[in-house]
């Protein structure tokens, strides 16, 4: 475990977004002044109107061994450039190409917010956007981040472990899932309301996790990054991150979360529950049907014929954190 300052990096800031919202974003730094030491955990359907994730690296079904130098394994440990993180994303409610989000979502309303915490449990809460900010001690954790289409980033996040938000409500021994689900809005977010651009997702968002993933002192509930709020193409005000897992589980802009007995269903699941499982650990010996999941590309500040291809880690590095969790299940079958 690294402890590390918090970084400089924000005041470029102003140059990508404007002045006002960098104020306010400012706030959250100042308020991590004290509290905010980094963490680098470092263990080891298409157009046509069925969503569909593409691996934009046209890497060929294989899974051989590949070799690498020692400069490409040390691209494991280079930030992603602030700039990276907040315009190449993947948040089909403003859009299905990795540029839509950072473009339609500027106007996105965070404030006021409510994100409810029911179900399963004693003391039922209700959030608004002051509480996500306030009542939590922030701190920075550094993590990777894999996305199922093989492409990966590592991200300074703000955030408060998703365990203490559930304990607050008391979770019930009926409570073996959690369950997400992010704003329904098409009035403010154009891909739900245009199944062309929304890439043909039913809206809104869910995901889910078992109760015991949820609980795990790395799983995430983000508020910010770079030491500042998030910005709305990055799911604000508030996201899981779940570092071990492919990115699609880190589900955004999150209204309710539901504690519930059974296995809730997830969006990427239920359109093509082949090649995206509810476990969506990240597993290089698993390829996806489409692509390779042996290897990916770190995307660096460099262009894209930079040397950046790296081999995946069994659980995204996080293995001897999280492995536990799956002992006796095969996770070939349990993807
Ligand atoms: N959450 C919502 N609500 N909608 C989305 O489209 N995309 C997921 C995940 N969370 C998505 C979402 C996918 S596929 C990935 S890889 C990550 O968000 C991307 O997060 P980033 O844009 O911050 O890198």
């Amino acid at each position: 475990m690294l402890i590390k300052t918090p970084q400089k990096s924000f005041l470029r800031e102003s140059a990508v977004t404007d002045e006002s919202l960098f104020q306010e974003r400012r706030i959250l730094l100042k308020k991590m002044g004290f509290l905010g030491a980094g963490t680098l955990l470092s263990s080891a359907g298409s157009n046509k109107v069925s969503a569909r994730f593409f691996n934009d690296d046209d890497v060929k079904f294989s899974t051989q061994k590949l070799h690498y130098s020692q400069d490409e394994l040390n691209v494991h440990l280079i930030k992603t450039p602030e700039q990276k993180v907040v315009s190449h994303n993947n948040f089909y409610e403003f859009g299905a190409k990795k540029h839509q989000p950072a473009e339609l979502a500027q106007h996105f309303n965070v404030n006021p917010w409510q994100l409810t915490v029911s179900g399963e449990c004693d003391k039922s809460i209700t959030l608004s956007y002051d509480d996500l900010i306030n009542m939590f001690a922030l701190e920075e954790r550094i993590y990777r981040f894999r996305c199922v289409e093989a492409w990966s980033m590592v991200i300074p996040w703000i955030g408060f472990s998703l365990a203490s938000l559930l304990t607050k409500v008391a979770p019930n021994s009926k409570a073996k899932y959690v369950a997400f689900e992010t704003l329904y809005d098409p009035k403010q977010m154009p891909g739900q309301a245009s199944r062309f651009l929304g890439g043909g997702i039913t809206y809104p968002y869910v995901e889910g996790l078992r109760i015991d993933e949820a609980m795990n002192p790395l799983t995430l509930m983000s508020v910010g990054l770079y030491g500042k709020t998030l910005p709305p193409q990055n799911g604000a005000p508030i996201r899981l991150v779940v570092p071990w897992k492919y990115g699609f589980k880190s589900i955004k802009s999150i209204v309710a979360i539901k504690l519930v007995e059974q296995q809730p269903p997830t969006t990427w699941n239920r359109l093509a529950a082949k090649e995206y499982g509810f476990y969506a650990n990240v597993n290089p010996t698993h390829d996806h049907p489409r692509w390779s999941q042996a290897s990916e590309r770190r995307i660096t500040s460099g262009g894209l014929l930079t040397r950046n291809r790296i081999p995946t880690l069994a659980f995204n590095g996080y293995a001897e954190e999280v492995a536990s969790l799956y002992q006796g299940m095969d996770l070939s079958t349990y993807y």
